[in-house]
């Protein structure tokens, strides 16, 4: 069986203070937790104090991007071993909004799955169409590609353990949720290209969907049988409504 994963994406928002004061507020709330894995995924610069207070809790730490290279001269990035030694288990690889803003490609995405591992991290590879991609009717095209390329050349271990977010752009920080059957409907498709390539591990692998995830659309993606989490940006900033979506 797949444990649900509930992972909040909180993007460029929060300073220290701030995300250290939505971590202590959320760990009361979601202390009873033990079906669903929570996940937050601050910004670098609040990883290590958002891990202090988290540690002996049942959340998770993630970041929201690494760099492949282990270290040396690439000034303003962050290593996969920096990501792991300031607490996360997770790591946020491919986002769309990096994808259109910082040129991440599905090669660039695939090498930092691959550091990712290397590390010790588990990434969760975004995958997700655009409404004019979408409109096109290239949706599953577009999804094949960037699963095909993003997740390349995993080993065994590696295939079951990494998780698949689809997030389709159109989704993203609009109020326009994809309904559970459009999301389920590319969720299966997304399985069967996994099966394909790395045969059992694809009944293994978690496959999340984001896009305006909220307390009030959670349940009913999550009755979807190939939806096994979300990835959450807008609703995860406040602890009230991110444990609405860890209790969906
Ligand atoms: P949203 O963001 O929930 O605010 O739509 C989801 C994401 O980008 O991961």
């Amino acid at each position: 069986m797949r444990k649900p994963l509930m992972a909040g994406n909180w993007k460029m928002n929060k300073t220290v203070g701030e995300a250290v004061a939505m971590v202590k507020a959320l760990k009361t709330a979601v202390a009873d937790v033990t079906d669903v894995e929570i996940l937050v995924c601050p910004t670098y610069t609040a990883l290590y104090a958002v891990y202090n207070e988290i540690k002996d809790s049942n959340i998770n730490l993630g970041a929201q991007n690494l760099f492949w290279e282990a270290k040396g001269a690439f000034t303003g990035e962050i290593s996969p071993s920096m990501v792991k030694d300031a607490g996360c288990s997770y790591v946020i690889i491919g986002h769309s909004e990096r994808r259109q803003y910082f040129g991440e490609t599905d090669e660039t995405v695939n090498k930092r799955t691959k550091a990712a591992f290397g590390a010790g991290l588990i990434p969760i590879v975004c995958v997700g169409e655009t409404l004019e991609e979408r409109e096109k009717n290239i949706t599953f095209q577009v999804v094949e590609t960037q699963v095909r390329g993003g997740l390349a050349n995993l080993t065994a271990e590696e295939s079951a353990a990494v998780v698949i977010a689809y997030e389709p752009v159109w989704a993203i920080g609009t109020g326009k949720t994809a309904t559970p059957q459009q999301a389920q409907e590319v969720h299966a498709f997304i399985r069967k290209i996994y099966k394909e390539i790395y045969g059992d591990a694809a009944d293994k692998v978690r496959i999340l969907y984001g896009g305006s995830v909220n307390p009030k659309n959670v349940s009913d993606l999550m009755k979807q049988s190939d939806i096994d989490g979300g990835l959450v940006g807008g609703a995860s900033l406040e602890a009230e409504s991110f444990t609405q979506l860890v209790k969906y």
